[in-house]
Protein backbone atom coordinates (compact mmCIF):
# COMPACT_ATOMS: atom_id res chain seq x y z
CA UNK A 1 0.00 0.00 0.00
CA UNK A 2 1.23 3.30 -0.77
CA UNK A 3 0.98 5.90 2.22
CA UNK A 4 0.62 9.18 1.16
CA UNK A 5 1.74 11.84 4.17
CA UNK A 6 0.17 15.34 3.88
CA UNK A 7 1.28 18.69 5.90
CA UNK A 8 -1.52 20.29 7.81
CA UNK A 9 -1.33 23.92 9.68
CA UNK A 10 -2.80 22.94 12.67
CA UNK A 11 -4.12 26.32 13.10
CA UNK A 12 -5.61 26.60 9.66
CA UNK A 13 -5.97 22.89 7.99
CA UNK A 14 -6.75 22.87 4.34
CA UNK A 15 -10.44 22.03 3.70
CA UNK A 16 -9.58 19.67 0.80
CA UNK A 17 -7.28 17.70 2.64
CA UNK A 18 -9.02 17.45 5.37
CA UNK A 19 -12.11 16.35 3.24
CA UNK A 20 -9.69 13.49 1.39
CA UNK A 21 -8.92 12.05 5.16
CA UNK A 22 -12.23 12.38 6.05
CA UNK A 23 -13.67 10.49 2.58
CA UNK A 24 -10.52 7.73 3.48
CA UNK A 25 -11.87 7.14 7.08
CA UNK A 26 -15.70 6.83 5.37
CA UNK A 27 -14.60 4.08 2.84
CA UNK A 28 -13.24 1.97 5.76
CA UNK A 29 -9.32 3.36 5.13
CA UNK A 30 -6.93 4.42 7.98
CA UNK A 31 -5.69 8.16 8.40
CA UNK A 32 -2.76 8.73 11.46
CA UNK A 33 -3.63 11.71 12.82
CA UNK A 34 -2.40 14.21 15.77
CA UNK A 35 -4.14 14.94 19.15
CA UNK A 36 -2.90 16.61 21.54
CA UNK A 37 -1.57 13.61 23.61
CA UNK A 38 -0.02 11.73 20.80
CA UNK A 39 -0.62 11.22 16.97
CA UNK A 40 -3.53 8.44 16.45
CA UNK A 41 -4.07 5.79 13.83
CA UNK A 42 -7.87 6.08 12.81
CA UNK A 43 -10.53 4.76 11.20
CA UNK A 44 -14.17 4.26 11.67
CA UNK A 45 -15.48 2.83 14.78
CA UNK A 46 -18.87 1.78 13.57
CA UNK A 47 -17.14 -0.08 10.83
CA UNK A 48 -15.71 -4.03 11.97
CA UNK A 49 -13.55 -4.52 8.84
CA UNK A 50 -12.20 -0.83 9.26
CA UNK A 51 -11.02 -1.47 12.87
CA UNK A 52 -9.64 -5.00 11.95
CA UNK A 53 -7.50 -3.06 9.56
CA UNK A 54 -6.00 -1.22 12.77
CA UNK A 55 -5.31 -4.37 14.57
CA UNK A 56 -3.11 -5.54 11.82
CA UNK A 57 -1.44 -2.36 10.90
CA UNK A 58 -0.20 -2.18 13.98
CA UNK A 59 0.59 -5.71 14.98
CA UNK A 60 -1.92 -5.13 18.23
CA UNK A 61 -3.58 -7.79 19.89
CA UNK A 62 -7.59 -7.89 19.22
CA UNK A 63 -8.83 -8.33 22.54
CA UNK A 64 -6.99 -4.58 23.36
CA UNK A 65 -9.93 -2.44 22.63
CA UNK A 66 -10.12 0.90 21.23
CA UNK A 67 -10.62 4.74 22.24
CA UNK A 68 -13.55 5.97 20.06
CA UNK A 69 -12.54 9.80 19.37
CA UNK A 70 -15.57 12.29 19.30
CA UNK A 71 -15.78 15.84 18.59
CA UNK A 72 -18.36 16.90 20.11
CA UNK A 73 -19.64 15.40 23.67
CA UNK A 74 -23.39 14.70 21.89
CA UNK A 75 -21.97 11.79 20.08
CA UNK A 76 -21.36 9.77 23.46
CA UNK A 77 -25.20 9.44 23.41
CA UNK A 78 -25.94 6.23 20.86
CA UNK A 79 -23.00 4.85 21.69
CA UNK A 80 -22.41 4.67 25.73
CA UNK A 81 -25.19 4.98 28.67
CA UNK A 82 -23.91 8.19 30.19
CA UNK A 83 -25.14 9.22 33.74
CA UNK A 84 -24.94 12.48 35.25
CA UNK A 85 -21.49 12.17 36.73
CA UNK A 86 -20.10 10.98 33.46
CA UNK A 87 -22.02 14.00 31.02
CA UNK A 88 -20.56 16.84 33.73
CA UNK A 89 -16.97 15.41 33.61
CA UNK A 90 -17.52 15.39 29.83
CA UNK A 91 -18.73 18.82 30.44
CA UNK A 92 -15.94 19.80 32.19
CA UNK A 93 -12.64 17.79 30.72
CA UNK A 94 -13.85 17.68 26.97
CA UNK A 95 -11.99 18.66 25.00
CA UNK A 96 -9.02 16.80 26.54
CA UNK A 97 -6.59 14.13 27.14
CA UNK A 98 -9.60 12.14 29.08
CA UNK A 99 -10.96 9.25 28.26
CA UNK A 100 -14.46 7.70 29.63
CA UNK A 101 -15.25 4.09 30.17
CA UNK A 102 -18.97 3.54 29.90
CA UNK A 103 -21.40 1.17 29.63
CA UNK A 104 -21.37 0.50 25.62
CA UNK A 105 -24.83 0.15 23.34
CA UNK A 106 -25.05 -2.19 21.21
CA UNK A 107 -24.43 0.32 18.33
CA UNK A 108 -20.29 -0.26 18.86
CA UNK A 109 -19.20 -3.13 17.23
CA UNK A 110 -17.59 -5.56 19.52
CA UNK A 111 -14.12 -5.54 17.49
CA UNK A 112 -13.99 -2.08 18.77
CA UNK A 113 -14.05 -2.61 22.52
CA UNK A 114 -12.38 -5.47 21.94
CA UNK A 115 -15.45 -7.75 23.03
CA UNK A 116 -15.62 -5.98 26.38
CA UNK A 117 -18.93 -4.71 27.52
CA UNK A 118 -17.95 -0.97 28.08
CA UNK A 119 -16.47 1.51 25.38
CA UNK A 120 -13.97 4.19 25.91
CA UNK A 121 -14.44 7.46 24.70
CA UNK A 122 -12.66 10.66 24.04
CA UNK A 123 -13.20 14.38 22.68
CA UNK A 124 -9.70 15.04 21.35
CA UNK A 125 -8.18 18.45 22.15
CA UNK A 126 -6.34 19.48 18.48
CA UNK A 127 -8.18 21.51 15.74
CA UNK A 128 -6.98 18.70 13.11
CA UNK A 129 -8.73 15.89 14.93
CA UNK A 130 -11.72 17.60 15.59
CA UNK A 131 -12.49 18.74 12.36
CA UNK A 132 -11.34 15.46 10.97
CA UNK A 133 -14.06 13.75 13.09
CA UNK A 134 -16.49 16.25 12.07
CA UNK A 135 -15.97 15.77 8.52
CA UNK A 136 -15.85 11.78 8.63
CA UNK A 137 -19.74 12.07 10.43
CA UNK A 138 -18.14 9.23 12.56
CA UNK A 139 -17.08 8.30 16.10
CA UNK A 140 -12.86 7.31 15.29
CA UNK A 141 -11.57 4.45 16.54
CA UNK A 142 -8.14 5.59 17.19
CA UNK A 143 -5.10 3.76 19.16
CA UNK A 144 -1.72 5.12 19.17
CA UNK A 145 0.12 5.23 16.31
CA UNK A 146 3.06 3.14 16.36
CA UNK A 147 3.61 -0.22 15.90
CA UNK A 148 2.49 -2.21 18.85
CA UNK A 149 4.93 -1.78 22.07
CA UNK A 150 7.37 0.65 20.66
CA UNK A 151 7.32 4.09 22.13
CA UNK A 152 3.99 6.64 21.06
CA UNK A 153 4.20 8.76 18.28
CA UNK A 154 4.94 12.26 19.38
CA UNK A 155 5.28 13.48 15.43
CA UNK A 156 4.29 12.57 12.02
CA UNK A 157 8.14 11.05 11.33
CA UNK A 158 8.10 8.67 13.65
CA UNK A 159 4.63 7.75 12.79
CA UNK A 160 5.92 7.46 8.88
CA UNK A 161 8.95 5.21 10.50
CA UNK A 162 6.60 2.61 11.91
CA UNK A 163 3.43 2.34 9.79
CA UNK A 164 4.67 3.75 6.33
CA UNK A 165 3.48 1.30 3.59
CA UNK A 166 0.51 0.07 6.42
CA UNK A 167 -2.03 3.04 6.28
CA UNK A 168 -3.38 5.07 3.84
CA UNK A 169 -2.71 8.69 4.67
CA UNK A 170 -0.44 10.41 7.57
CA UNK A 171 -1.56 13.83 8.73
CA UNK A 172 1.49 15.79 9.66
CA UNK A 173 0.55 18.51 12.06
CA UNK A 174 4.19 19.32 13.50
CA UNK A 175 4.90 17.56 16.82
CA UNK A 176 2.20 17.65 19.58
CA UNK A 177 1.63 19.06 23.22
CA UNK A 178 1.34 16.84 25.75
CA UNK A 179 3.53 13.60 24.78
CA UNK A 180 2.16 10.93 26.65
CA UNK A 181 -1.68 9.38 26.15
CA UNK A 182 -4.95 10.28 27.72
CA UNK A 183 -6.21 9.44 31.42
CA UNK A 184 -8.10 6.89 31.43
CA UNK A 185 -11.28 6.38 33.67
CA UNK A 186 -13.42 3.88 34.45
CA UNK A 187 -17.11 5.51 35.11
CA UNK A 188 -19.10 2.21 34.23
CA UNK A 189 -20.28 1.38 37.76
CA UNK A 190 -20.49 3.49 41.09
CA UNK A 191 -16.78 3.43 42.09
CA UNK A 192 -14.60 5.60 39.34
CA UNK A 193 -11.64 3.85 38.96
CA UNK A 194 -8.50 5.13 37.27
CA UNK A 195 -7.41 2.52 34.84
CA UNK A 196 -4.35 4.68 33.43
CA UNK A 197 -2.85 7.49 34.51
CA UNK A 198 -1.96 10.11 31.90
CA UNK A 199 -2.64 13.63 30.02
CA UNK A 200 -5.30 14.44 33.13
CA UNK A 201 -3.73 14.43 36.30
CA UNK A 202 -5.45 12.72 39.14
CA UNK A 203 -5.55 15.99 41.29
CA UNK A 204 -7.72 17.76 38.73
CA UNK A 205 -9.97 14.56 38.18
CA UNK A 206 -10.33 13.91 42.17
CA UNK A 207 -11.04 17.83 43.13
CA UNK A 208 -14.18 17.90 40.85
CA UNK A 209 -15.49 14.58 41.56
CA UNK A 210 -15.43 14.90 45.55
CA UNK A 211 -13.64 11.07 45.74
CA UNK A 212 -10.86 9.56 45.47
CA UNK A 213 -10.27 7.24 42.27
CA UNK A 214 -9.96 3.89 42.61
CA UNK A 215 -6.74 1.63 40.79
CA UNK A 216 -7.77 -1.47 39.62
CA UNK A 217 -6.80 -4.91 41.63
CA UNK A 218 -4.67 -7.50 39.39
CA UNK A 219 -7.98 -9.65 39.59
CA UNK A 220 -10.53 -7.30 38.30
CA UNK A 221 -12.54 -7.05 35.43
CA UNK A 222 -12.55 -3.27 35.34
CA UNK A 223 -8.93 -2.81 33.96
CA UNK A 224 -7.25 -1.76 30.78
CA UNK A 225 -6.93 -4.56 28.83
CA UNK A 226 -3.92 -2.54 27.15
CA UNK A 227 -2.04 -2.39 30.69
CA UNK A 228 -1.08 -6.27 30.04
CA UNK A 229 0.88 -5.60 27.24
CA UNK A 230 4.73 -4.86 26.77
CA UNK A 231 4.82 -0.78 26.15
CA UNK A 232 6.66 2.23 25.91
CA UNK A 233 9.88 0.53 25.61
CA UNK A 234 12.74 1.77 23.27
CA UNK A 235 15.06 -1.21 22.29
CA UNK A 236 17.71 -0.49 24.82
CA UNK A 237 17.67 -1.10 28.47
CA UNK A 238 15.95 1.42 30.94
CA UNK A 239 17.36 1.99 34.45
CA UNK A 240 15.55 4.42 37.00
CA UNK A 241 17.20 6.70 39.20
CA UNK A 242 15.73 8.40 42.12
CA UNK A 243 17.47 11.43 42.60
CA UNK A 244 19.15 11.26 46.27
CA UNK A 245 19.87 8.03 45.62
CA UNK A 246 23.37 6.77 44.45
CA UNK A 247 23.79 5.43 40.84
CA UNK A 248 23.79 1.73 40.65
CA UNK A 249 24.88 0.98 36.96
CA UNK A 250 26.39 -2.08 37.75
CA UNK A 251 29.57 -1.85 36.32
CA UNK A 252 29.13 -0.15 33.23
CA UNK A 253 30.49 3.28 31.96
CA UNK A 254 27.93 6.03 32.16
CA UNK A 255 29.65 7.42 29.36
CA UNK A 256 28.04 4.56 27.32
CA UNK A 257 24.84 5.64 28.63
CA UNK A 258 22.22 8.37 27.87
CA UNK A 259 20.64 10.66 30.94
CA UNK A 260 16.62 11.82 30.83
CA UNK A 261 15.54 13.89 33.35
CA UNK A 262 14.80 17.36 35.44
CA UNK A 263 17.99 17.21 37.90
CA UNK A 264 21.64 17.98 37.38
CA UNK A 265 22.57 13.90 36.15
CA UNK A 266 24.14 11.88 38.59
CA UNK A 267 27.27 10.91 36.74
CA UNK A 268 29.21 12.08 33.27
CA UNK A 269 26.93 10.39 30.64
CA UNK A 270 27.30 10.38 26.96
CA UNK A 271 24.19 12.70 26.46
CA UNK A 272 21.89 14.25 28.63
CA UNK A 273 18.42 15.75 27.99
CA UNK A 274 17.52 17.79 31.03
CA UNK A 275 14.04 18.61 30.82
CA UNK A 276 12.39 22.54 32.89
CA UNK A 277 9.27 21.23 33.92
CA UNK A 278 7.67 17.68 34.80
CA UNK A 279 4.99 18.88 31.40
CA UNK A 280 8.10 19.25 29.31
CA UNK A 281 9.89 15.93 30.72
CA UNK A 282 6.49 14.16 29.87
CA UNK A 283 6.51 15.63 25.94
CA UNK A 284 10.17 15.09 25.39
CA UNK A 285 10.22 11.40 27.05
CA UNK A 286 9.12 9.02 23.77
CA UNK A 287 10.51 11.51 21.71
CA UNK A 288 14.17 10.80 23.85
CA UNK A 289 13.73 7.29 24.00
CA UNK A 290 13.64 6.97 20.44
CA UNK A 291 16.54 9.35 19.62
CA UNK A 292 18.45 7.74 22.55
CA UNK A 293 18.10 4.21 21.28
CA UNK A 294 20.50 4.33 18.39
CA UNK A 295 23.38 5.80 19.80
CA UNK A 296 23.38 4.54 23.53
CA UNK A 297 24.26 1.61 25.41
CA UNK A 298 20.62 2.36 27.95
CA UNK A 299 19.37 5.71 28.94
CA UNK A 300 18.91 6.45 32.70
CA UNK A 301 15.73 7.85 33.80
CA UNK A 302 15.28 10.51 36.11
CA UNK A 303 11.86 9.08 38.70
CA UNK A 304 9.85 12.43 38.52
CA UNK A 305 7.38 13.73 41.50
CA UNK A 306 4.31 12.48 41.44
CA UNK A 307 1.88 15.55 41.19
CA UNK A 308 0.31 16.91 38.09
CA UNK A 309 1.63 14.80 34.96
CA UNK A 310 4.23 13.13 37.04
CA UNK A 311 1.94 10.25 37.82
CA UNK A 312 1.53 9.60 33.98
CA UNK A 313 5.19 9.58 33.13
CA UNK A 314 6.20 7.50 36.47
CA UNK A 315 3.80 5.07 34.71
CA UNK A 316 5.41 5.39 31.01
CA UNK A 317 8.86 5.22 32.65
CA UNK A 318 7.64 1.74 34.92
CA UNK A 319 6.93 0.37 31.97
CA UNK A 320 9.74 0.43 29.78
CA UNK A 321 12.16 0.36 32.34
CA UNK A 322 10.68 -3.39 33.16
CA UNK A 323 9.30 -3.99 29.70
CA UNK A 324 11.16 -7.32 29.50
CA UNK A 325 9.33 -8.66 32.69
CA UNK A 326 5.54 -7.77 31.56
CA UNK A 327 3.92 -9.99 29.34
CA UNK A 328 4.93 -8.88 25.33
CA UNK A 329 3.85 -9.32 22.09
O1 LIG B 1 -4.15 9.79 24.25
C1 LIG B 1 -4.66 8.72 23.89
O2 LIG B 1 -5.47 8.10 24.59
C2 LIG B 1 -4.24 8.17 22.52
C3 LIG B 1 -4.70 9.15 21.44
C4 LIG B 1 -4.44 8.64 20.04
O3 LIG B 1 -6.06 9.46 21.65
N1 LIG B 1 -4.78 6.87 22.30
C5 LIG B 1 -4.30 5.78 22.95
O4 LIG B 1 -4.92 4.60 22.55
O5 LIG B 1 -3.44 5.80 23.79
P1 LIG B 1 -4.33 3.16 22.91
O6 LIG B 1 -5.18 2.20 22.15
O7 LIG B 1 -2.88 3.13 22.64
O8 LIG B 1 -4.66 3.01 24.45
C6 LIG B 1 -6.02 2.91 24.88
C7 LIG B 1 -6.07 2.33 26.27
C8 LIG B 1 -5.60 0.89 26.29
O9 LIG B 1 -4.88 0.67 27.49
C9 LIG B 1 -6.92 0.12 26.29
O10 LIG B 1 -6.80 -1.16 26.89
C10 LIG B 1 -7.81 1.06 27.10
O11 LIG B 1 -7.45 2.34 26.69
N2 LIG B 1 -9.24 0.82 26.82
C11 LIG B 1 -9.91 1.07 25.67
N3 LIG B 1 -11.21 0.68 25.79
C12 LIG B 1 -11.36 0.20 27.04
C13 LIG B 1 -12.46 -0.36 27.76
N4 LIG B 1 -13.66 -0.51 27.21
N5 LIG B 1 -12.24 -0.75 29.05
C14 LIG B 1 -11.03 -0.61 29.60
N6 LIG B 1 -9.95 -0.09 28.97
C15 LIG B 1 -10.11 0.31 27.71
MG1 LIG C 1 -0.80 2.78 22.68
Amino acid sequence: MRTLRLELDPWNPDPVILGEAAGVIRHGGLVAFPTETVYGLGANALDPEAVKKIYAAKGRPSDNPLILHLSRPEQAEPLVHADERAQRLMTAFWPGPLTLVLKAKDTVPSVTRGGLETAALRMPDHPVASALIEAAGCPVAAPSANASGRPSPTDAQTVWEDLQGRVDMILDSGPVRVGIESTVVDVSAERPLLLRPGGMSREALEGFLGVPLGVPDGQSKRRSPGTRYRHYAPVISVKVWVPGTPLALEGEAPGDWAFMGLSEPPAHFGRALRFTSVENYARGLFAGFRALETAWRGIVVEWPPEKGMGLGLRDRICRAASAGKLEGQ
